[in-house]
């Protein structure tokens, strides 16, 4: 909580010093455009869907001023506002601003494609068609993004799965039951590991009880649904999410005639619906049914901002781990990025070629500087936080000259594909599979 409210301060003190007549030279200028996005981020995440729009508009302000805003940045930004005014039930105006991403996303050569989140793009416009009831528009928008999301991290990410759950969605709307088990539990599968605990896992869940009807099945779903949403309430304050699924305990345990456990789960349910609504937070869902989709993570007091993993290029993390991450307003740290200097002298980046030499040690070469810092720019170039370590004061130093060198593109390149040849892991290794690369 505490640093939310630091940063809304910082910006809206910036903010009355600025005026909005930005020197964009200005440190503080950027300090405010980083602040904005990331506390209208913050906001989205915790469903306070008014705020974190007012927010996303006043970043998309300060992206219009600025003219080195680049093409991605801006579809970004269109997106985001049109996700959280999806969070606030306003469906057509979602897909206006979606369309306006999508346009500046395929405005760019077919090159450059990767380059923008388009499957999240057809993501966010598929939901508010599927709200609206047109369903072929929401599959077919749903079937790019797959082609998408496929070509650029492969088939089962954990994006597939989000897209599982739209059209598992769709399908209960259509009646379509074994369909919507289908996709819900796939997008259960997908989901569920590396993150048993978030909530896309406990919605797929509660979406797989409503494809059940009143079955038992429903309710074990559901039980597995309210461990996981009971287990986030201190930590991530899924109190709502918590309510939402009581209340369809409650229904199937009253039509098996457990009225007082029904009577119990209900009242529940209500108290935190009541007591959540009194925040004055909650958007104004368009029915009653709806009303218990607005609470997700209200009370929540602290997001995850920075999450250390190990990242290299012999461990790049596929299936769309990192953007997925990103998506969700987390930073990406390293831990044990230099590997493929020290650790692993059999990978192919120390490979030695016809001329004797091998790849770290030749991009190195023409830049003056050691391994160890070539690949220091290669993580700082992915937009991973490099995190490094030394027992040698005299090595800050050499580290420290990773801030002034930049890859070529093709230097780059040659580092991430020659380093996606080889899977290596240092730590953890006894909690995944030998060939997993996630
Ligand atoms: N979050 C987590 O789960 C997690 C897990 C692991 C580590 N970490 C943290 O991440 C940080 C980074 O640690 P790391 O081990 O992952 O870092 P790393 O950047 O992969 O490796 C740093 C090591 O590389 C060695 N090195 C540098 N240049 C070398 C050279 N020319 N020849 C031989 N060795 C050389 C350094 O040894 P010298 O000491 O000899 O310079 C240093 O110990 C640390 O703060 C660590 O505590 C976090």
């Amino acid at each position: 909580m505490h640093h939310i409210e630091v940063l809304q301060a910082r910006y809206h003190e910036l903010r009355r010093r600025n005026n909005l007549n930005i020197d964009i030279q200005d440190l503080a200028y950027h300090t405010m455009l980083a602040d904005a996005t990331c506390v209208a981020t913050i906001d989205h995440r915790r469903g306070r869907y008014q705020n974190a729009y007012t927010f996303f508009v006043r970043s998309m302000a300060i992206r219009e001023k600025d003219p080195s805003t680049t093409a991605p940045e801006l579809a970004d930004a269109y997106s985001a506002i049109g996700l959280a005014l999806f969070g606030l039930f306003q469906s057509c105006e979602v897909i206006v601003l979606v369309d306006k991403a999508l346009a500046v996303a395929y405005a760019a050569p077919p090159e450059l494609h990767h380059t923008f989140n388009i499957g999240r793009y057809l993501r966010n416009r598929s939901r508010p068609r599927a709200a609206l009831r047109d369903f072929s528009g929401a599959k077919q928008d749903v079937e790019d993004a797959d082609a998408f999301q496929t070509r650029i991290y492969g088939a089962n990410s954990h994006f597939h799965g989000e897209t599982a759950y739209i059209l598992g969605k769709i399908a209960i709307e259509e009646g379509d039951l074994d369909e919507a088990d289908r996709q819900l539990q796939r997008a259960y599968d997908l989901q569920y590991p590396g993150k048993p605990t978030h909530q896309s896992v406990a919605s797929a869940l509660y979406h797989q009880a409503r494809a059940q009807k009143y079955t038992e099945q429903a309710l074990l779903y559901l039980q597995q649904a309210l461990s996981i949403t009971q287990f986030n309430e201190s930590r991530r304050g899924d109190q709502g999410e918590s309510a939402r699924v009581k209340r369809k305990i409650a229904d199937i345990w009253e039509r098996q005639g457990r009225l007082a456990d029904a009577a119990t789960y209900r009242a529940a349910a209500l108290r935190e619906k009541a007591e959540l609504e009194r925040t004055g937070l909650h958007p104004k869902a368009p029915d009653a049914e709806q009303e218990w989709d607005c609470f997700s993570d209200l009370k929540g007091d602290h997001a995850p901002a920075i999450n250390q993993i190990e990242y290299h290029a012999y461990l790049q993390r596929v299936n769309g781990y990192v953007p997925w991450m990103r998506e969700q307003g987390i930073h990406v740290a390293s831990f044990k990025g230099l590997t493929p200097a020290f650790r692993a002298p059999e990978g192919p980046l120390r490979q030695k070629d016809d001329e004797g030499e091998n790849v770290l040690d030749r991009i190195a070469g023409h830049h003056g500087t050691t391994a160890a810092v070539v690949l220091l720019a290669w993580l700082i170039q992915r937009q991973i936080v490099a995190v490094t370590m030394t027992t040698k004061p005299e090595r800050l130093d050499e580290y420290a000259q990773a801030l002034k060198v930049t890859l070529t593109p093709d230097e780059f390149d040659e580092i991430t594909t020659v380093g996606a040849t080889y899977h290596f892991r240092m730590a953890w290794g006894e909690r995944f599979a030998d060939d997993d690369r996630s």
